[in-house]
Formats: structure tokens, C-alpha cells, sequence
């Protein structure tokens, strides 16, 4: 392993930070020695109806999973993003909305944000949604996706946003999931200069979905669009027709906040299940330690709302400390790889969080499209989503930040619900492509194939031996599939499904998934769902998909395709293939390379060596290893020679 330089934490940084280097060991050390009274403290930070007087009560033992966190407090997600800010920041900015046409943006108060929420909450409730019921957000980057989240969160009602990029039939089987009353869309979507059919593509899902009673539909761009009278209804209008008071249920520490489904190992993906006290606790205060959050900056975060990111680091938590979040329509390369460092120099952004895929893209441009920005603004730089690339590092540090601001790299998950593991600004000298060291409360163990303990500079898997409150506590409606997919690899721990080194000074560097879980340009696919939808052409026998290393995606999706006999593979099947792909998830998991095989390596007993096909994949075979065992040795040596990624 090649050793790479430290950043060391700048003296300005460390002085004016919420947290120093030596604030962090013992704040650290106390949040593990007794995390009880650590969170009992740090749970004070949100606004509580009714003052928690219980901590927490977990067991991580696979008979008897279970997670609470304050759990005989209540409180409001809404009304910790909102009204508590009203007394002092009610003319303040809440969200500066940054169009999709650079000409185009608009700041919204405290006081405006308030004022809408509650009176889409009206609406919410004015059409039969309640305390419990489940709502699907299908939204473009608007700043109306995110008063549909808190209008949720101000009446109980659950949300489930689904990522505007799905296909009509991924959005349909998580409102079936989630059993969802009502979605919440837009007519169109605009990303890039180019419209994104949300309407149309809603309209096609709950033709299958028998729970939905309304769509209720945001006009963004006035497009023609098809229209259910009865069903269907214009959020201006309705709004319109409502009061703006309505005041925030009262909600247990554990009730459901929201469901987000992300893609597993195997089958469709899973609600993953947050709740409402632990997870405000923990995403507030990890966005103001983590991304050293002052008050009256500006903070930006470039995910989209369809991802957790977009959850805890643009909605959630820079709203629940009071903070101005960006919201972003559009993306990086429109009109031009200059757009988010002229936004950035637009709107004074002090802090900005992306990911590694839009740095390497954006790098790939060359400096002028920066260097033609003056990005003084810029305090703090952030990264999320995949490992980063050393290279990638040092130059969104040098060249964007002018070596300047610090790097955090924050690891995380949906499942975790914030970050994790992770730099602290003023605390943690930086090493490029490690995420440093964990966050307060969290004990990250690293552990062999049978689930011994590593200590010291070592590599293995990544679990956590405790909870924290921002943890997911279960899979929607599939308690059992939570307890089975995270607590039985391990027993008594949390496993991530990622692998990790720790080196002598003991930072983490997380090396990427161990299961079949891909990570392509920061979103996360499953290997078997690509499958599914392979097969589903008829004149494909078997597909087989693994991950490749892809120099801007991070991982490229790789497929093998066996025909049905006496079909002739084509440029033609693959394009249907790829159409498939895409109809059936979305265009971000068309594979970016088919190869037709006559066979897969498969064991006698008829498992596919998934092992063997992830080497030919990654263009290296010099280390097969056995395949005597093979039921068909020879499929291996023509995959070889037919591989379609030659370096
Ligand atoms: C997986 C989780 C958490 C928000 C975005 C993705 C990978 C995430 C990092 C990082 C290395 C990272 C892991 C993880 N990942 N952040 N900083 N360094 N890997 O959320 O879709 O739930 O994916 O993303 O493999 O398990 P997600």
C-alpha cells in the first residue's frame, strides 16, 4: 500500500472550529466510555414537546434486534426545521433555490418556508393523509421536494422520496412497498436543458398501484401533460384553497420519519426505515461538527433529494441548526463545467459537499473552468459517496480549494442515516482517500471472514459494535430481512457490506462493497436487480453482472449474457438490452458493457463463480484461482478470449 502525504489541520481553521483536535479525543473518548450520558446531552439539541428521560434501549443479538433512542420523548422533525427558527430567523435565509437556467434562482426565509409547509400540510390533510400514512415524493430539485418532506414530517405522515431518474416501473413497486395514499410530483423535471417526464412517468406507475387516492402535481415547467380529474390535483391550487395555520403533531422519538429504498445483494430493494428524535439528533449535530457549520454561512450540498444525502445534509440537517442550504435543479456540466463554481461565486457558498464521480468529471476539464472562478467564499470542501481517488483529492484541494479549505471525506450510508466516519475540519489532518477517523459515539471494528476482532493497522470488514441515534431501525414492513441482512453476518454487530483498512495511525479507508453491490457514479445497484431485468428479454437464458473499475464512474456495470439456444448475439439485442435496463430501473444502470457467453463458470452444484467473472471483468486473470472445480472448465478460457474489457 502506497503511504500518501498528511494534511495538517490549519491553525485559523482549528481556532475558530466548534471542535479541535484535542476537543475531539476527549469528546471522542467520552462518547464511548459513556454513551449514555454523552447522548443524554447531546440529545438536548433539538426542541422537544416532552423532554426525553430514556436514552437508549437497543440489543444487536439476531433473536431480538431492536433500536430506540429517547424513546419516552416527543418532539417534530418540521418543527425543528422551522418553527423553532421563526423567533430569530423568520426573515433569514432558509433555501436558495439555484435553477436549472443559470438565470434563474430565488431565496425563500424561514418565515416563507413556514408559511408554505403549513399550508401543504393543510392540503395533505385536507385530502385524507394522517398520522402514519405513506406519502411517495417524486420530485425534481424544486424547493417544493423539500416542503413535501417536512409537510410529512409537520402531520406524521411517512415519506418515501423516490429519486426523479427511476423508471415508471421502479416508482410503482415502492409505492406498492410502501402502500403509499398519495404522491407528490411535478409536470416536468428540467436537468441539464433537458425535461424529465415526471407527470407522464407517475401516471404509468399508479396505473398498478390501487392504494393511491392523489397525485398532486407541482407545475414546474407547464408542459402538456395528461390529467385524471378526480385524481389528479394542481398543489397551487390546492394551497389556495387552505390556511396557512397547522400546527406540528406531536410525535413519539421512534415514530417513523421516513422510508428510503436502496438497492441489497439480493432482491428488490428495501424500505429503509428512520425514525423521528435519534435521526434529528444525529444529522444536526454531524452537519455542524462535520462540515463546521456557523451560523449566517452558506452551505451546499449537491446531492439530490432522492438520495439519503439529499435527506440529512440538504433538508434535515443544515435546516434543523437554522442554517441556508442550496438546492441545485440543474447539473455540473450545464451550460457549462464552470456551473457550480459559478454558483458557488453566485451565491457566497462557504461550504460545499459533492462527489467524487462530479469531482473526476469536472476534472477532467481542466483547471480553466475553475481558475475563471474566484471561489473565494469557500471555507469547507466535502466528499460522499464512494472512495475517493488520491488524485481525484489533491486536486479538488489544490485546484478548487486552492489548498485552502479542508477535505472531509465522510462515510456513510442510508442505512446509518449521517456520516460516520469522517474528518473534523479543525481536529483532523487529512490524508487524501481516507475517511480518517469516527465520528463521536461511533466504534467501527474491523473484522475477519469468521467474525474476529482485527486490532491495530489491518484490513478486513467493517462492522459497528454499537448503535448510534441516527441509526435505520428496520426494513420496511421486513423486520426480518433487517435482522437477517445487517445482524447475522456478525453476530451482535452491524455489518456494513463494506470492506476497510485501518492504517498504524488509525484511520479508515474504506476499500469498497464485499457484496454484490455495486457503486456506479456514487448510486448504489444491485447486482441481482440487473440481472432480473436482463432476463426478462426472451431470448436471454442467464445474465451474471459485476463491477469493473471505471475511471469516472468509479464502477462500471459489466453483464454476461448467455442466449437461449439457436439466438445470435447483435448490436441490436444489446441495445434492447441496454432499453431494458433502463425501462425497467433507469438509465443509471444500463450496463456499460455486455459480453455475449456461450457460458457461465459455474460450481458442479450450478452456483455461478461470480469471484471469476469480477477478474475477467477487471481485466486481470493472471489469478483465477481453481477452476478445476468448474462444472465446465472451458467457459472460462472463451470468456477470456470474448472479455470486452481489454486494458
Ligand atoms: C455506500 C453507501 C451515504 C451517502 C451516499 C451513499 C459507499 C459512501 C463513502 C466514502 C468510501 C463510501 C460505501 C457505502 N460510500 N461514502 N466517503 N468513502 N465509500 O449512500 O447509497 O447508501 O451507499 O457508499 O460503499 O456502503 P448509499
Amino acid at each position: 500500500m502506497t503511504e500518501v502525504e498528511t494534511y495538517q489541520v490549519d491553525d485559523e481553521i482549528a481556532k475558530n472550529a466548534w471542535v479541535d483536535e484535542p476537543t475531539y479525543f476527549k469528546m471522542y473518548q467520552q462518547s464511548v466510555d459513556d454513551p449514555e450520558g454523552f447522548w443524554a446531552e447531546h440529545g438536548k439539541r433539538i426542541h422537544w414537546f416532552k423532554p426525553f428521560s430514556k436514552v437508549k434501549d437497543v440489543n444487536f443479538g439476531a433473536n431480538d434486534v431492536h433500536i430506540r433512542w429517547f424513546y419516552d420523548g416527543t418532539t417534530n422533525a418540521c418543527y425543528n426545521c422551522l418553527d423553532r427558527h421563526l423567533p430569530e430567523k423568520k426573515d433569514e435565509t432558509a433555501i436558495i433555490w439555484e435553477g436549472d437556467d443559470p438565470h434563474e434562482s430565488r431565496h425563500i426565509s424561514y418565515g416563507e418556508a413556514y408559511e408554505e409547509v403549513c399550508r401543504l400540510a393543510n392540503v395533505l390533510k385536507a385530502q385524507g393523509v394522517g398520522k402514519g400514512d405513506r406519502v411517495t415524493i417524486y420530485m425534481p430539485m424544486v424547493p417544493e421536494a423539500a416542503y413535501a418532506m417536512l409537510a410529512c414530517a409537520r402531520i406524521g405522515a411517512i415519506h418515501s422520496v423516490v429519486f426523479g431518474g427511476f423508471s415508471p416501473d421502479s416508482l410503482a413497486s415502492r409505492i406498492q412497498d410502501a402502500e403509499a395514499k398519495m404522491v407528490i410530483t411535478a409536470d416536468e423535471g428540467l436537468r441539464g436543458g433537458r425535461k424529465v417526464p415526471l407527470k407522464k412517468n407517475t401516471d404509468e406507475a399508479v396505473t398498478n398501484c390501487p392504494t393511491i387516492e392523489k397525485v398532486l402535481v407541482v407545475r414546474r415547467t407547464g408542459g402538456s401533460i395528461e390529467w385524471e380529474d378526480g385524481r389528479d390535483l394542481w398543489y397551487h391550487e390546492e394551497l389556495a384553497k387552505v390556511s396557512d395555520d397547522c400546527p406540528a403533531e406531536e410525535m413519539d422519538a421512534e415514530d417513523p420519519l421516513f422510508v428510503l429504498y436502496t438497492s441489497g445483494s439480493t432482491g428488490k430493494p428495501k424500505g429503509v426505515l428512520h425514525t423521528t428524535a435519534g435521526y434529528m439528533v444525529f444529522v444536526a449535530m454531524t452537519q455542524q461538527y462535520i462540515f463546521d457549520y456557523h451560523d449566517g454561512e452558506v452551505y451546499w450540498c449537491t446531492a439530490d433529494v432522492g438520495w439519503v444525502t439529499g435527506h440529512s445534509y440538504i433538508v434535515y440537517g443544515p435546516l434543523a441548526n437554522g442554517a441556508t442550504t442550496l438546492i441545485f435543479e440543474g447539473v455540473p456540466n450545464y451550460p457549462s463545467p464552470s456551473r457550480h463554481w459559478e454558483v458557488i461565486d453566485k451565491h457566497k457558498v462557504n461550504i460545499y459537499y459533492t462527489a467524487p464521480t462530479a469531482i473526476r468529471a469536472l476534472m477532467r476539464e481542466g483547471e480553466g473552468p475553475v481558475k475563471k472562478t474566484s471561489r473565494k467564499s469557500l471555507r469547507i470542501l466535502g466528499t460522499v459517496g464512494e472512495p475517493i481517488n488520491p488524485e481525484a483529492w489533491r486536486w479538488y484541494h489544490d485546484v478548487v480549494g486552492e489548498k485552502r479549505c479542508p477535505v472531509v471525506d465522510t462515510w456513510w450510508q442510508t442505512e446509518t442515516g449521517g456520516i460516520m466516519i469522517s474528518p473534523l475540519p479543525g481536529a483532523t489532518p487529512q490524508k487524501p482517500g481516507s475517511a480518517t477517523r469516527p465520528f463521536f459515539g461511533i466504534k467501527p471494528v474491523i473484522v475477519d471472514s469468521d467474525g474476529h476482532h482485527l486490532e491495530g493497522a489491518t484490513q478486513g470488514n467493517l462492522c459497528i459494535a454499537d448503535s448510534w441515534p441516527g441509526q435505520m431501525r428496520t426494513v420496511y414492513g421486513d423486520h426480518e430481512r433487517f435482522v437477517q441482512t445487517y445482524f447475522s453476518s456478525y453476530p451482535g454487530k452491524y455489518f456494513t457490506g463494506d470492506g476497510c483498512r485501518r492504517d498504524e495511525d488509525g484511520y479508515y479507508w474504506i476499500t469498497g462493497r464485499v457484496d454484490d453491490v455495486l457503486n456506479v457514479s456514487g448510486h448504489r445497484m444491485g447486482t441481482a436487480e440487473i440481472e432480473s431485468a436482463l432476463v426478462l428479454h426472451d431470448k436471454v437464458a442467464e445474465a451474471a453482472v459485476v463491477g469493473y473499475p471505471h475511471d469516472l464512474k468509479g464502477q462500471g456495470i459489466y453483464a454476461y449474457v448467455t442466449l437461449v439456444a439457436g439466438e445470435e448475439p447483435s448490436e441490436a439485442l444489446r441495445k434492447e438490452l441496454n432499453d431494458l435496463c433502463r425501462k425497467e430501473i433507469g438509465p443509471i444502470a444500463k450496463p456499460d458493457l455486455i459480453q455475449f457467453a456461450p457460458g457461465l463458470p459455474k460450481t458442479r452444484s450450478g452456483k455461478i463463480m461470480r469471484r471469476i467473472l469480477r477478474k475477467i471483468a477487471e481485466d486481470d486473470f493472471s489469478n483465477l484461482g481453481d477452476t478445476t472445480t468448474l462444472a465446465d472448465p472451458t467457459v472460462v478460457d472463451d470468456l477470456i478470449e470474448n472479455r470486452m474489457n481489454r486494458g
